[in-house]
C-alpha cells in the first residue's frame, strides 16, 4: 500500500495547478508528473486519502491497478485475470465498471467492460467459490477502464462520488459552476497561490455569482477548510480502509494551523464579495455559504453587475474580480442590459436571433443580449473599478474586442466539453475630465 500509482483526472488545462496543488498537499514534488487530461502520482495509500480529502482541482483519485498493451478483448480478459482485486474489496461486495478510450480499435466498449466484469468474477468464483454482484447505483468498488489505440489500463477509484461534490451545495442555481472548475479560475487568477509564499490576501468579488460556487471556494481556501471535509468517499468502502487512520486524518486536518493547500494568510477581515442581478440567487448564495461552514466570510448582495460599485476600495495587494458570466441559452442576462429589459417585441427579436443555438463560441456572435451587456461592463469597470483586475471565463474567444479591452492574459480552460478562456482585464480608470472651475462655480445670470 506504500508503492502506488495515482492517476488524478482532471479538466482540461487545470493539470498544472493540480499538480502543484498535489505538491503542497504532499510537501514534496518527486513522484508528480503533467500528463494530458491529469496528473500521475507515485504515491501511498495514505496520500492517497489525503489527496480525496484536500484536493480541489481533481475530478478522482484513482489507483492504477493494471496498465499494458492489448489488441483484443481476450487480451483484455486476460489483464483484468491478472490484477489482486481481492486487495480491494471482497466477492460479498458490489462493484461497477466504467470504461472510456482514445482511438481504441475495439467495436464494442460495452463488450469490452464485459470481459473485464467477466475477468473479475472469475477471478473471485476461482479463490472463493463465490463472485460480486454488480450495482451500477451504489457500488462499493468502482473500476475505471481506459484504451488508448494499444495500451490498456485498469484503476480503482478510491472517491467514489466525483471531488467536485464537496457534500455542502443544496442549492444550485440554473447553471453552477463546477466546484473544482471555480478553484481551477481561482488557481489561474493568481488568487489562490499554488507557488506555497505566504502572502496578503486580495479582496475577491464575483459579480454574478448565481449559487455563490466561486466565493465559497475561495472562503474555504482562506479558512483553510479542506475541499471534502464534508462528504465521503469510496475509499471507506475498501479493504485497506482503517477507521482510525481516517479519523486521525481529519483531525489534523480540521486543525487550525494545519492547511496543507493553503498558502494564503488567515481571513482576518471580510474581503470575499458576491452578487447576482437575482436576489433570489444571492439568497441561495448564502445559504450555500452557510452551509459550506463560510457564512460569515463572505457577503453576498443582489444587484445589476452594470450598476453595483466596489465592494471595497482596492488596498496595495490589489483587488479581483472572478466571474462566469450570463453566457448562451442557459444563463440570460438580466437587469439593464439584459432580455426582460427589452419590449415584448424587441424581445422576440432577441430569441429568433439567438435561435436554437447551444452555448458555445457561434452562439456569441448572434445573441443581442450579450452582445450589449460586455461593452457596457466594461464601461461601467473602467468608470468605477480602477485599479481591480477582473478575470473573466467565457467561450467566446473575441470577448476582449467586443469589450474594447485589451487583455493582459488568457487561460485555456474547459467547462464541461465547451472550450473557454480565462480573460484577465487590468482595468484602468477613466479620468473623466474636470469641468473648468470658472464654469462650475460661476453664478447664475441675474435676470
Ligand atoms: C453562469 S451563471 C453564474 C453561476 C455561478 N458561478 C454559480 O456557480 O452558480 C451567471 C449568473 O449571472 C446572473 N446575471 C445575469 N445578468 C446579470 C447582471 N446583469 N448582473 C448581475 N448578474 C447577472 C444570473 O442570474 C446567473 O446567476
Amino acid at each position: 500500500m506504500n508503492h502506488l500509482t495515482l492517476f488524478l483526472p482532471c479538466a482540461g488545462g487545470v493539470e498544472p495547478y493540480l499538480a502543484q496543488e498535489a505538491a503542497l498537499i504532499l510537501g514534496r514534488k518527486d513522484g508528480i508528473q503533467l500528463e494530458s487530461a491529469g496528473v500521475r502520482i507515485e504515491a501511498s495509500w495514505r496520500e492517497a486519502m489525503q489527496l480525496n480529502l484536500h484536493s480541489r482541482l481533481a475530478s478522482r483519485v484513482l489507483i492504477q491497478v493494471q496498465g499494458c498493451a492489448y489488441r483484443s478483448e481476450q487480451d483484455i480478459y486476460q489483464a483484468a485475470c491478472d490484477v489482486a482485486w481481492e486487495i480491494w474489496f471482497s466477492q460479498r461486495q458490489t462493484f461497477k465498471i466504467d470504461i472510456t478510450a482514445t482511438r481504441s480499435p475495439l467495436k464494442s466498449l460495452n463488450f469490452a467492460a464485459l470481459r473485464v466484469k467477466d475477468a473479475i468474477c472469475d477471478r473471485f468464483r476461482h479463490l472463493t467459490g463465490e463472485r460480486p454482484s454488480v450495482d451500477v447505483q451504489r457500488p462499493d468498488a468502482r473500476i475505471y477502464v481506459h484504451l488508448s489505440a494499444d495500451e490498456l489500463s485498469l484503476y480503482v477509484d478510491t472517491s467514489g462520488e466525483p471531488l467536485f461534490k464537496r457534500g455542502w451545495r443544496q442549492d444550485k442555481g440554473d447553471a453552477p459552476l463546477k466546484e473544482t472548475l471555480a478553484a481551477a479560475m481561482l488557481a489561474a487568477s493568481g488568487w489562490w497561490n499554488l507557488e506555497g509564499e505566504q502572502r496578503e490576501l486580495q479582496p475577491l468579488y464575483d459579480p454574478c455569482c448565481g449559487s455563490g460556487t466561486i466565493a465559497i471556494e475561495a472562503a474555504q481556501i482562506a479558512l483553510g477548510i479542506p475541499a471534502g471535509g464534508q462528504r465521503r468517499f469510496g475509499f471507506e468502502r475498501l479493504i485497506p480502509f482503517q477507521d482510525h487512520v481516517w479519523n486521525a486524518m481529519k483531525t489534523i486536518a480540521f486543525r487550525a494551523d494545519s492547511m496543507p493547500a493553503n498558502s494564503q494568510k488567515g481571513l482576518k477581515n471580510l474581503v470575499i464579495y458576491g452578487s447576482d442581478v437575482a436576489h433570489r440567487m444571492a439568497d441561495f448564495a448564502q445559504r450555500n455559504a452557510e452551509l459550506a461552514g463560510v457564512g460569515a466570510a463572505i457577503e453576498f448582495r443582489g444587484g445589476d453587475a452594470l450598476q453595483r460599485k466596489p465592494p471595497c476600495p482596492v488596498p496595495p495587494q490589489g483587488a479581483v474580480i472572478l466571474t462566469n458570466p450570463p453566457y448562451g441559452e442557459r444563463i440570460e442576462v438580466a437587469g439593464v442590459a439584459g432580455v426582460h429589459s427589452l419590449s415584448p417585441r424587441e424581445r422576440a427579436g432577441v430569441r429568433a436571433s439567438s435561435g436554437q443555438l447551444r452555448p458555445n463560441r457561434e452562439t456569441a456572435e448572434f445573441n443581442a443580449e450579450e452582445g450589449d451587456f460586455f461593452p457596457q461592463l466594461a464601461t461601467h469597470w473602467k468608470t468605477h473599478f480602477d485599479g481591480w483586475t477582473a478575470h473573466l471565463l467565457v467561450p467566446d474567444m473575441k470577448l476582449p474586442g467586443k469589450m474594447r479591452l485589451k487583455e493582459s492574459r488568457r487561460v485555456p480552460l474547459w467547462n464541461g466539453p465547451i472550450e473557454c478562456r480565462l480573460f484577465r482585464f487590468d482595468i484602468q480608470g477613466r479620468r473623466v475630465p474636470s469641468e473648468p472651475k470658472e464654469a462650475a462655480s460661476a453664478p447664475a445670470p441675474q435676470p
